[in-house]
């Protein structure tokens, strides 16, 4: 449902806004009451006129919300602000990341498909590659998703969804999107980019040849650890034919409150993942000069082993880093253990900065070869850099890699 009985007085939507403008403006659903900030409409249902309006609703040939896990005018804002931001024709909002990629997958899929990803993947998107699929008669099949290669060999065969996120979950390796897309349209595949890591400020990757893009909002696009929160975005047509049902009738829906969560988040998301990403910088640089670091990746830094794909394809670095401490996960748990303003967290994206220990939280099920194989060493940290000052994060974690190296 469109955004049409916005106030007269506020401005139209205008996709050629520049950024900061459209993050503020773009898509306004202003009531009559001329509210600053968007309404909640925290409703589950819609009341209608009458029986014959409610008929003609179900029929499609009158425009009413219907039932909010269909839609909402909250969500449905936050969707067509999210649209206007990704150069996308169309988006639906799930209730965290984790509901958008299995909305997306299982949507496109059925039993005796295939899906092609990169190795590299968060742990619960590698779970659903090697478990969930599998146990529904979907071949999966994890590929180097540095490696072109093997994308052209693995998509030597029709394939119906291609995955991959990049930067990857946690060592940041950079991936062609462009290369990607060749070879997955060649197979017939919908190529899917969880773009979490870079951010819609920070990667298009519609514009670079992906299909659908995939958010966990719950990352830097709420950005101040709130709420959960998920998108997908494509083409109408896909939307619409493919996503739209599944979700409606599996129930995988935005609460309009963490719709107005992520629409308040969207205000300021260019401001937050610029300075981040300056922050990152500093902070990278710093670390590869720290004695208890053996290694830093960071996708803003020369040596990053993909660093002039990053630049081609990124804005900036963004606001990760995975480092590796000496003396292995000792190492790794004392120098986390001595964090004082950089709290231990799996989350990532938020105001504050925060550490995770790949190994034993977000890639433990994952196994220690394949672990081995991904660079997800036990010595690795992943640090998702704040709008803390840079200094005082560059001090602590000089003295918390000394703790490392002390052991
Ligand atoms: C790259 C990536 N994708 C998806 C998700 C899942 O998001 P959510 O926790 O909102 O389900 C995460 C969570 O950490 C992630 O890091």
């Amino acid at each position: 449902m469109s955004s049409s009985s916005s106030s007269p007085k506020h401005p139209a939507t205008n996709p050629q806004w520049r950024l900061a403008t459209q993050l503020l403006h773009n898509a306004p659903n202003r009531t009559i009451h001329g509210e600053t900030s968007e309404a909640i409409f925290l409703t589950s249902g819609f009341v209608y006129d009458s029986a014959e309006q409610a008929a003609a609703t179900f029929e499609g040939t009158v425009e009413h919300y219907q039932y909010a896990r269909y839609g909402s005018p909250t969500v449905d804002t936050l969707q067509e602000r999210l649209c206007l931001l990704e150069g996308a024709e169309a988006c639906l909002t799930m209730s965290s990341g984790m509901g958008a990629i299995s909305c997306a997958l299982l949507s496109q899929v059925k039993s005796g498909d295939r899906v092609v990803a990169a190795k590299a993947l968060f742990g619960s998107t590698h779970w659903l590659m090697t478990n969930l699929l599998p146990s529904y008669g979907v071949e999966t099949v994890l590929v180097d998703g540095l490696d072109e290669n093997a994308w052209k060999a693995a998509l030597s065969i029709p394939t119906k969804a291609v995955l991959i996120e990049t930067p990857s979950n946690p060592m940041l390796d950079i991936l062609d999107i462009g290369v990607i897309a060749g070879y997955a349209h060649k197979a017939g595949a919908v190529l899917m980019v969880d773009n979490v890591f870079a951010t819609p400020v920070g990667q298009r990757p519609l514009a670079l040849g992906a299909d659908v893009v995939i958010y966990s909002c719950t990352k830097h696009l709420d950005g101040q650890g709130r709420a959960l929160g998920g998108a997908v975005l494509g083409s109408r047509q896909w939307i619409t034919d493919v996503l739209r049902p599944f979700v409606r009738n599996t129930g995988n829906s935005l609460s309009p409150f963490n719709a107005w969560v992520m629409l308040k988040g969207l205000e300021t998301l260019d401001l937050r993942a610029r300075t981040m990403a300056q922050n990152a910088l500093q902070v990278a640089q710093a670390l590869k000069a720290m004695d208890g670091v053996k290694n830093v990746r960071y996708p803003g830094l020369p040596d990053h082993p993909q660093a002039e794909l990053a630049r081609k394809q990124m804005r900036d670095g963004g606001s990760l880093i995975a480092f590796e401490v000496v003396n292995g996960q000792e190492g790794a748990f004392a120098c986390m253990n001595s964090f004082s303003i950089i709290a231990i967290s799996n989350n990532l994206g938020d105001a504050r900065s925060l550490a995770t220990h790949p190994a034993t939280t977000t890639h433990k099920k994952i196994s220690p070869e394949e672990r081995a194989e991904l660079g997800i060493h036990d010595g690795v940290i992943r640090l998702s850099v704040g709008l803390e000052d840079p200094i005082d994060l560059i001090e602590e974690l000089k003295q918390a890699t000394d703790t490392a190296l002390a052991l």
